[in-house]
């Protein structure tokens, strides 16, 4: 599998640097500047959870995992840092992703910690496989953003069993746990998005509240029905069916030839 490209290729990022487009730019970089808090998240977890089982050909799974979320937390930490010129700051709603993960790493068991990476795993898996079947439609003024981008979605697939795999291995908690811890992890994650975006966009629009709230309902106007269209809804609560196992989202054979 190829690897993400290094941290040293990242040139200047253009304020709209995917589509041309303030609000399509605001959504990828919500997504760029979560991902070191959830994949710091999921390192700790898998670290933990390793040390609990004898299974070696899971324990070298977990180990490439850690590896492969090691670098994109890496990678994206370059880029968001290439962000922060134009926007002064992270978004504030980082906060209450980053405590809310803090709680669940100082209150919740081993088994319910591996149940929510799983969760937020099968959430990656999901957006990902939606992402490498739409990339076609977005343009790039960041050649580094475009590959970053598209190698963390290959990535995100093809690792997508390893976390569930750990947590079944520890076993897994009940349906009724299965199912919260789901509704908690798209709750949370809309909720991220629902603040994160908008105050992206503000920073972008130079602080300009008309300009935000009017590229915002232009970008929903344009968008809604594809939105009803492509949002996997089904499989995003497939998480909760007692069959259910990641390996089953995608054929590996597609995963490869994007
Ligand atoms: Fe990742
Ligand atoms: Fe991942």
């Amino acid at each position: 599998m190829k690897t993400l490209p290094s941290p040293s290729e990242i040139s200047e990022v253009p304020l709209d640097w995917c589509n041309a487009d303030a609000v399509t730019s605001s959504v990828m970089e919500a997504v760029s500047f979560v991902t070191p808090v959830l994949e710091n998240f999921f390192i700790r977890t898998v670290v933990e959870g390793s040390r609990a089982h004898k299974d070696a050909e899971l324990a070298q799974r977990c180990q490439a995992f850690i590896r492969e979320e090691s670098n994109h937390s890496l990678v994206h930490k370059k880029f968001n840092a290439l962000l922060l010129n134009h926007l002064g700051k992270q978004p504030p709603a980082l906060a209450m992703v980053s405590a809310l993960l803090d709680r669940a790493a100082r209150r919740m068991s081993l088994s319910r910690r591996l149940a929510l990476a799983a969760a937020l795993e099968h959430l990656a898996a999901v957006i990902s496989k939606l992402y490498v079947g739409q990339q076609f439609r977005l343009t790039f003024a960041s050649d580094f953003a475009r590959e970053l981008f598209a190698m963390h979605a290959r990535e995100e697939l093809a690792h997508r069993s390893v976390v569930f795999d750990l947590w079944l291995s520890n076993g897994a908690s009940s349906h009724i746990n299965r199912i919260m811890t789901i509704a908690l992890v798209l709750l949370a994650g809309a909720g991220y998005v629902a603040i994160a975006v908008p105050w992206i966009l503000h920073r972008k629009t130079g602080r300009h509240f008309a300009k935000t709230f009017f590229s915002l309902s232009a970008f929903t106007a344009r968008n809604f029905r594809d939105t009803l269209t492509y949002t996997p809804v089904v499989e995003l609560l497939s998480f909760v069916r007692r069959d259910y196992h990641p390996e089953s989202l995608i054929d590996d054979a597609h995963v490869g030839g994007v």
